[in-house]
């Protein structure tokens, strides 16, 4: 990294009391993040979540993400700038703050967010996750980090949010230290209300899926009715998505199944199995016994 460009010592001033305003630390010290992790989180609620605070990021980190928007705009690196996971909006304000200082009008900060804090993990793939989104700490102190996006527009009064996002962050496109042209997209940011199961068709297969069929979507041991609602050729759901699958069947086709409204989906970015049935009467007695079962 370039050695950054020297701030005039007015605008450094103004860096500086924001950075500590954001963060709580005009008046009183940090949580001390060399001290035990229970002592730290203890200091750190505190310090952050039960206090005015907007940006829970260490000073530290605060200023290197003030040296890292000096130096690409020094460098003439284009780009926007982009915080996933924003909670309180504080870091993004943070960016905005730092483009004005520097009289740059022609990049984005992107404030994406689900706006409803953490998704639950998924307790048999992480369990630790699992349990500790389920502590006390999660669930009474954090509320796990849920920050709505009124409260984090009221955080910006004075500046702007053009175009907030609001999704699940699901899948990281790029890996810490990666150098990215720009326009190279990091992150996959889905909708939770719009959630829809992508059947990967195998080439080698019994029966033709059509649009309207009637499929039954298996996650963990429930059966949840769903439609094709789409058959699309997989070179355009990867320029769609940008994400490649691993996949141990060949397929050139995916089903889009769709759920109706009264049905609880899958949650967002699942593996789920697909369950086809030669006939509509195949089909309806299949449901029936799942029904009489008490498997859904
Ligand atoms: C630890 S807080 C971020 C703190 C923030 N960077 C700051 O400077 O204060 C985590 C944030 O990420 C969001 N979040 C976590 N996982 C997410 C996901 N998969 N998709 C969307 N938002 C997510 C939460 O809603 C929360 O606002």
């Amino acid at each position: 990294m370039s050695s950054e460009p020297a701030l005039p010592e007015v605008a450094d001033l103004y860096l500086n009391l924001l950075k500590r305003t954001l963060t709580n630390t005009i008046f009183t010290t940090e949580p001390d993040t060399e001290a035990d992790t229970l002592r730290y989180v203890g200091a750190a609620i505190t310090h952050y979540q039960q206090s005015s605070a907007v940006s829970m990021l260490p000073l530290a980190r605060m200023d290197n993400l003030q040296m890292c928007i000096l130096d690409v705009v020094e460098r003439a690196i284009p780009g926007d700038l982009i915080e996933t996971g924003v909670w309180r909006g504080g870091a993004t304000i943070f960016m905005r703050a730092v483009l004005k200082i520097l009289n740059v009008t022609d990049r984005v900060v992107w404030v994406a967010d689900s706006f409803e804090g953490l998704p639950e993990p998924d307790a048999e793939k992480f369990p630790l996750e699992a349990k500790a989104f389920k502590s006390a700490a999660m669930t009474k102190h954090y509320k796990h980090l849920a920050v709505g996006l009124e409260e984090v527009e009221r955080n910006f009064a004075g500046g702007r949010i053009l175009a907030p996002v609001s999704g699940i962050v699901s899948t990281n496109l790029a890996t810490l230290g990666q150098s990215l042209v720009a326009g190279t997209p990091i992150a996959e940011i889905l909708d939770p209300t719009d959630i829809y199961v992508d059947w990967h068709i195998p080439n080698a297969r019994l029966i033709e899926p059509e649009v309207g069929n009637e499929v039954l979507v298996v996650f963990g041991n429930r059966r949840i009715p769903g439609t094709i609602a789409q058959i699309l050729p997989v070179s355009e759901v990867y320029a769609a998505n940008q994400q490649l699958f691993a996949r141990d069947r060949p397929a050139t086709q995916i089903a889009r199944i769709r759920f109706g409204s009264a049905v609880v989906p899958p949650p967002l970015n699942s593996t789920v199995y697909v369950q086809m049935f030669y006939a509509d009467v195949t089909y309806r007695l299949a449901t029936a016994l799942v029904r009489l079962l008490g498997l859904q």
